[in-house]
């Protein structure tokens, strides 16, 4: 890798709200840490591997965190943990409860999927501006001050390659031209949807302003789709009235040029091969195994964007229209709690436990049990069930990617059917071989449960080889490796 760059000594500084790992103390008072969850932290990592001297910046979230936080700034260096170089970030609480909870989520999240009921909500006013205000923007300030000290204590090597990720930090870049000017290249990582211009229309004007024009201040900005690069393209065209090229990816934007890529993130397919073999995996499986008939399985955060509460609804219809499929399928939902202070979210996760019961009440028998509600926080156990399910339900409204679907058709042992929402990102690279469904339309999703569970053996082995082959295609070495040598190829053409 190192030897296609064309400076392979530049520093690399990673920026993301959430980070690789998460501090804690042990009762005996001694500092412990756990692997920050989730894909994307995965995807960092495989990223900051491929440099030694790479600093990966991330918000202080525990108390732990706001400790190391204080000591890296006194010393200026960064922890070193697993190999990882971190500093920690630490904001003011109340400026990021409304980064967090006002305007990241629900705000931007739920305009990017398009998840508002517009005849109703969002009722946006002056608390969204103090949100903006007092919120995003002092957080997304306070990690461009976090990075200029990182740099000013080290200041060999070079011009600094910084990647910003997420709709959490659209203002870092912005804050970093006021610190470094162009002395600096700056990519910024959107990892969710991107709609159409009118979708992003529904922002207040000074939020879709400044997220758009700070956009353009970084030299790339990447997508998981070539779908959402271009709705991006067309975004800033009919908001800014900048000139594009829509074909070649590339924005002109204050006489600079800025391009705009797809990457399709991925996994790393040896990683989740060798957590399927392993002995906590193995313990795990045992419980998987003993549930009665086919495996039908989903894996998510309680997302709103994640459709859960129709899956279970599709699902409910299939068994009443198949009665013959009672008892021959267990649904094993895994469920991982998520935004719990955000009002959305707390309501949605009640509906999703009244919904279960309501099937589980109409449909169980003496010895079955229609669906399983699993929400407790255990990656093994999840792994343990891709390893065995027949069916894997992907049904999102919409999604950045879906990294689960990797994942799960990576470990599983029983060439399992994926049913896959043709709103997923994953969806361009992973449709053709999958089952693809509506999000919105329940009955279709019930027929498509049925053909999967009852999908001959030869088809499921044939479906289930190419979705394998096309995600080994694709790994995040390669996402990673591909990003850095078109970092490359910008600096070497605008210097
Ligand atoms: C998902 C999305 C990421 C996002 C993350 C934030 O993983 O794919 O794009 O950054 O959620 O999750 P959090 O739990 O930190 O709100």
């Amino acid at each position: 890798m190192a030897e296609r760059d064309t400076n392979p000594d530049a520093r690399l500084v990673i920026v993301s709200n959430r980070g690789p790992v998460r501090f804690s103390r042990n009762d005996s008072g001694e500092r412990e840490h756990s692997r920050g969850a989730g894909g994307l932290v995965t995807a960092l990592n495989a990223l900051s591997r491929q440099r030694r001297e790479t600093v990966w910046i991330a918000s202080a979230q525990s108390d732990e965190d706001a400790r190391v936080a204080k000591e890296t700034s006194e010393t200026g260096e960064p922890h070193e943990v697993e190999g990882l170089r971190i500093l920690l970030a630490e904001h003011e609480t109340d400026a990021y409860d409304l980064m967090y909870n006002h305007l990241a989520n629900p705000l931007l999240w739920l305009v990017q999927h398009g998840l508002y009921d517009l005849p109703y909500s969002p009722e946006l006013g002056d608390e969204t501006r103090r949100a903006w205000e007092e919120g995003y923007l002092p957080v997304n300030e306070n990690f461009a001050e976090a990075v200029a000290r990182l740099l000013k204590n080290s200041p060999e090597g070079g011009e600094p390659i910084i990647l910003v990720h997420d709709y959490q930090l659209y203002m870092v870049p912005h804050f970093l031209r006021e610190r470094f000017g162009r002395d600096a290249f700056v990519s910024l990582f959107v990892h969710i949807p991107w709609p159409e211009p009118e979708g992003w229309r529904i922002l207040p004007g000074y939020v879709r302003e400044g997220v758009l024009k700070s956009l353009l201040e970084a030299d790339v900005v990447a997508f998981h789709t070539k779908g959402y690069a271009r709705s991006f393209i067309r975004t800033v065209r009919e908001t800014l009235g900048v000139e594009v090229d829509e074909e070649e990816g590339v924005v002109a934007y204050e006489g600079r040029e800025v391009w705009v890529r797809p990457y399709p993130i991925s996994i790393d397919p040896n990683e989740f091969e060798e957590l399927a073999r392993s002995e906590a995996v193995l313990e795990r499986e045992e419980t998987v195994k003993d549930l009665p008939g086919k495996l039908l399985l989903r894996v998510d955060r309680t997302d709103l964007s994640k459709n859960i509460v129709r899956g279970f609804r599709a699902y409910d219809r299939m068994l009443q229209r198949h009665p013959e499929m009672k008892g021959e399928v267990t649904f094993l939902a895994r469920l991982q709690p998520s935004r719990g202070d955000i009002p959305e979210y707390a309501k949605y996760a009640a509906v999703i436990e009244k919904s279960v019961q309501e099937v589980n009440q109409k449909h169980a028998t003496e010895s079955w049990e229609p669906i399983i509600l699993s929400m407790e926080d255990d990656f093994m156990l999840s792994v343990a069930a891709y390893k065995n399910y027949d069916v894997l339900l992907v049904n999102a409204v919409r999604d950045g990617m879906n990294l689960i679907a990797k994942e799960a058709v990576i470990a599983n042992e029983k060439n399992g059917v994926l049913i896959l929402s043709e709103n997923a990102g994953a969806h361009e690279e992973l449709g053709e071989h999958a089952l693809t469904v509506n999000p919105f339309d329940i009955d279709e999703q019930a027929e498509t449960l049925y053909e999967a569970l009852t999908m001959p053996e030869d088809e499921r082995t044939r479906r289930a080889e190419a979705l394998r082959e096309s995600i080994r295609f694709n790994t995040i070495e390669e996402w990673a490796e591909i990003q850095l040598k078109d970092i490359a190829a910008y600096r070497e053409q605008y210097g």
